[in-house]
């Protein structure tokens, strides 16, 4: 199905459960997705209800969108992503983000679990850049010109001024926030240490398998965009041990408690 289509029957959806009124998104990656449970008056739309979108077969991921209310604002949440590795072109992953522009969304959260190359396991990592080596692009095709241009500018897709601001808010909170470069790999095997050595010569701080394809999508319809990842492990290599999901799924259990306080600082007091 057309992407519009499915873009309108989403946002149908969602508008009857009174997700027009949220300025803010949030998209949880692995093992994150918790933090929806904390919202109040929530709603929920499953993906499989609405005809067309892509629905998430990943362990440590729902299929839904969450609708709540935080700090007096209401919030939509993709609870649970699509991703490339799961046999999507990389247009479908944009549907999400596309879709809360359509209900009014400005602001967007991204988050993600990722390999640590320069920071060790439990580390919490504003993005401040990233690098798309997933090998193609979530506008490929035909230009969806409501959304945006055909040739956007990448300059400032996590936006410079909320990232420092965040950095005021959890400094002020106590709660270490560090800052670096996320490459995308399409995934699903872990990199090989070959790979984590380019990624670190490129200018890599963390590598995983998402992210990119929604901020991609997101700089593209003029929606601000600040991107956290959760390092779950060392890439691969750097210790001397296989790296598993479970590793993954657990390190997010253990940061939760602080991720929780994030998140919250940036619904109420940055978004
Ligand atoms: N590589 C890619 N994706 C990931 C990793 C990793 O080491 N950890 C969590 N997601």
């Amino acid at each position: 199905m057309e992407q519009e289509r499915i873009i309108e029957h989403a946002v149908r959806a969602l508008r009857e459960v009174g997700a027009d009124s949220a300025k803010i998104g949030l998209i949880l990656g692995s093992g994150l997705g918790g933090y929806a449970e904390t919202l109040e008056n929530k709603r929920y739309v499953e993906y499989a209800s609405i005809e067309g979108f892509p629905v998430s077969g990943v362990v440590g991921h729902k299929s839904r969108f969450v609708i709540g209310e935080k700090a007096g604002k209401t919030v939509v949440v993709m609870q649970g992503r699509f991703h490339f590795y799961e046999g999507y072109p990389q247009a479908l992953l944009a549907l999400g983000v596309r879709t809360m522009k359509r209900l009014g969304v400005e602001k967007l959260l991204i988050t993600n679990a990722a390999g640590g190359i320069n920071f060790p396991a439990g580390t919490l990592m504003l993005i401040s850049d990233h690098i798309n080596l997933s090998g193609t692009n979530p506008l490929i095709g035909e230009n969806l010109a409501s959304f945006g241009p055909r040739f956007p500018d990448l300059s400032n897709v996590y936006d410079r001024a909320l990232r420092t601001k965040l950095k005021e808010l959890a400094a002020a909170d106590g709660i270490p926030l560090a800052e670096g470069v996320y490459l995308m790999m399409s995934g699903p095997c872990y990199e090989t240490p070959a790979e984590i050595r380019m990624a670190r010569v490129l200018g890599a701080d963390a590598v995983g398998m998402s992210t990119v394809p929604e901020a991609i999508a997101a700089a593209h319809c003029g929606v601000r965009v600040v991107g956290i990842s959760l390092i779950t492990n060392a890439a691969a290599g750097i210790l001397d041990q296989p790296l598993s999901h479970a590793e993954v799924t657990e390190a997010a259990n253990n940061a939760s408690e602080r991720f929780t306080r994030l998140v919250d600082r940036i619904v109420s007091d940055l978004f």
